[in-house]
């Protein structure tokens, strides 16, 4: 929480908008997972590529590095009794979303399911997912931390399932990043930052899993590309 702050949350007014709610964490707390200039938008967004994406209320879904559930709040709410599944290593950012995001009885009626793991272990959950989704993690991770999650994929979803996640492509000013350590804010580190990977390196990381993975031209999150991974 900020500066130390360990101030009571205020009580979470049920009648106010999501952007309100995240405003109100940021008061607490440097980190809120996605903006706060955008909350409510960026987590609504989430929720519609999913949908676009064939995300069904009934499938298993697993949102890696979940945050403050900015998207996971709308996500839960689709999803039916048992389906969400939450990974979120940052604790502090984990709790600021149960305390100022999620309504109290949500978690009651959703029966969402967390872990706080950094090593994409996914057999946590004992669970064969429908959906994967990894907002704004590819953006930040290295290129052995993706492929600890393209496998974790293989293993742990079924035969239609579904990897939804956001990239961000190397240009003329951009390199395709190297490096294995995650750049960006988490819970071992507050320096802020991005990287990128090229699509031909996606690809090949996907093809020697015998993944398919396609660009979705004209669907972004906020400055994100998505694209979608499957079995074939
Ligand atoms: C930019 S935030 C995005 C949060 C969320 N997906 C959203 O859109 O609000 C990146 C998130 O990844 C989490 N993260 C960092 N290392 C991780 C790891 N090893 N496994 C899973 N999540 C991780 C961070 O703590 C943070 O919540």
């Amino acid at each position: 929480m900020k500066n130390g702050n360990t101030k009571a949350p205020q009580p979470l007014k049920l009648d106010s908008s999501l952007q309100h709610r995240g405003e109100l964490l940021a008061t607490v707390s440097d980190k809120i997972g996605c903006g706060t200039y955008r909350f409510e938008v960026t987590g609504r967004t989430q929720l519609e590529s999913q949908i676009r994406n064939g995300l069904n209320p009934w499938d298993k879904f697993l949102d890696i590095g979940c945050g403050a559930f900015c998207g996971g709040y709308w996500t839960m709410h689709f999803l039916n009794a048992g389906c969400y599944h939450g990974l979120e290593p940052n604790v502090d950012m984990f709790k600021g979303g149960l305390n100022y995001i999620l309504e109290p009885d949500l978690l009651e009626l959703k029966q969402p399911k967390f872990d706080h793991n950094d090593q994409y272990d996914f057999s946590v959950f004992n669970t064969r997912f429908d959906f994967m989704f990894a907002q704004s993690i590819w953006t930040h991770a290295g290129k052995k931390d993706i492929e600890k999650m393209l496998d974790g994929f293989v293993k742990f979803s079924n035969d239609k399932a579904r990897f939804l996640t956001t990239v961000k492509l190397p240009d003329m000013f951009h390199k395709d990043y190297k490096g294995d350590e995650w750049v960006g804010g988490s819970h071992q580190s507050d320096v802020k930052g991005t990287v990128r990977h090229s699509f031909k390196w996606i690809k090949e990381a996907c093809a020697k899993r015998g993944l398919s993975v396609k660009r979705l031209p004209g669907e972004k999150i906020n400055t994100q590309h998505l694209i979608l991974i499957q079995k074939p």
